[in-house]
């Protein structure tokens, strides 16, 4: 199996407290990756060291967007907008949708174009078809993500859930291979939260992209997940499949702690 990601003995300390101590996982391509823990485990620091949004202390962060033959970059430290540009997404790191735009311009913006460009713009014949192609690739998108019917709302028209959907659609739309999420079902209730990992499995299926997700809500998130990283205090304390990670007596007794 491929891996998209890879961070070896990560380290990140905030004064004397260490964040993330030594922390090493492999995130799988085209999986859903569930980084799970109990509050102030460093979940969310281990991401934002990722993801450029921090800089590490220590350790390594490897990616490699174009599978086992492309070449693997090493990523440390790298600032969060050239993180972006490789195709490692941090849904927050996209600028927030407009929302007095619609779903739709909200996904066409994403997907940037020729009718943008100032000297193309007037000439209408050369800039029609890319613009049918945009639509058509925006629809394709939000239909993957169950806003296609939504698309002609203001984008402040929807609810929260919906709204980390068309996050995850304008991180589609940029191309991203990677999309880490953290707590993407965070203020919804328990039928959309559902909903939203069933979508999430759907776009693992028919596009080229990985999710590495970090959840609280493990009663609904642990049955989508393909893999699961149980962090405590800075630590992975535990990994494996979902029901090998439920049964493991270091989880349970982290949960119960809480
Ligand atoms: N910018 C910061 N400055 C200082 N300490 C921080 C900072 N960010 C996080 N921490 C501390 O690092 C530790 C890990 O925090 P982190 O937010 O990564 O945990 P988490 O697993 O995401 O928790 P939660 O489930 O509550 O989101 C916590 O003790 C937190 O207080
Ligand atoms: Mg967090």
């Amino acid at each position: 199996m491929s891996t998209i990601l890879e961070t070896v003995n990560l380290v990140k300390r905030f004064g004397g407290l260490v964040a993330v101590n030594n922390v090493s996982i492999k995130v799988r391509r085209n999986r859903l990756t569930l980084l799970i823990g109990p509050n102030g485990a460093g979940k969310t620091t281990l991401v934002n060291v990722c993801t450029g949004v921090l800089k590490p202390d220590g350790g390594r962060v490897l990616f490699s967007p174009h599978g086992d033959e492309g070449k693997v970059l090493d990523i440390t430290g790298w600032p969060s907008h050239k993180i972006y540009r490789t195709g490692f997404v941090r849904t927050f790191q996209i600028p927030q949708p407009f929302l007095a735009l619609t779903v739709l311009e909200n996904v066409l913006v994403a997907l940037g174009g020729r009718g943008e460009n100032p000297l193309v713009a007037p000439v209408r014949r050369l800039w029609v078809r890319d613009e049918e192609e945009r639509v058509r690739k925006a629809f394709e998108i939000l239909k993957r993500v169950g806003l296609d019917r939504y698309w002609d709302y203001e984008a402040y028209r929807l609810g929260a859930g919906q709204l980390k959907m068309l996050e995850v659609a304008r991180a589609l739309a940029t191309g991203a291979k990677l999309i880490a999420l953290d707590e993407p079902i965070g203020g919804t209730d328990p039928a959309y939260a559902s909903e939203i990992f069933r979508y999430i499995r759907g776009l693992l299926k028919v596009m080229d992209v990985t999710f590495l997700v970090i959840e609280h809500r493990i009663d609904i998130a642990l049955p989508y997940a393909d893999y699961v990283y149980v962090m405590d205090r800075g630590r992975v304390i535990a990994e494996g499949s979902p029901d090998v990670v439920a049964k493991d007596p270091r989880v349970i007794q982290v949960y119960i702690g809480e």
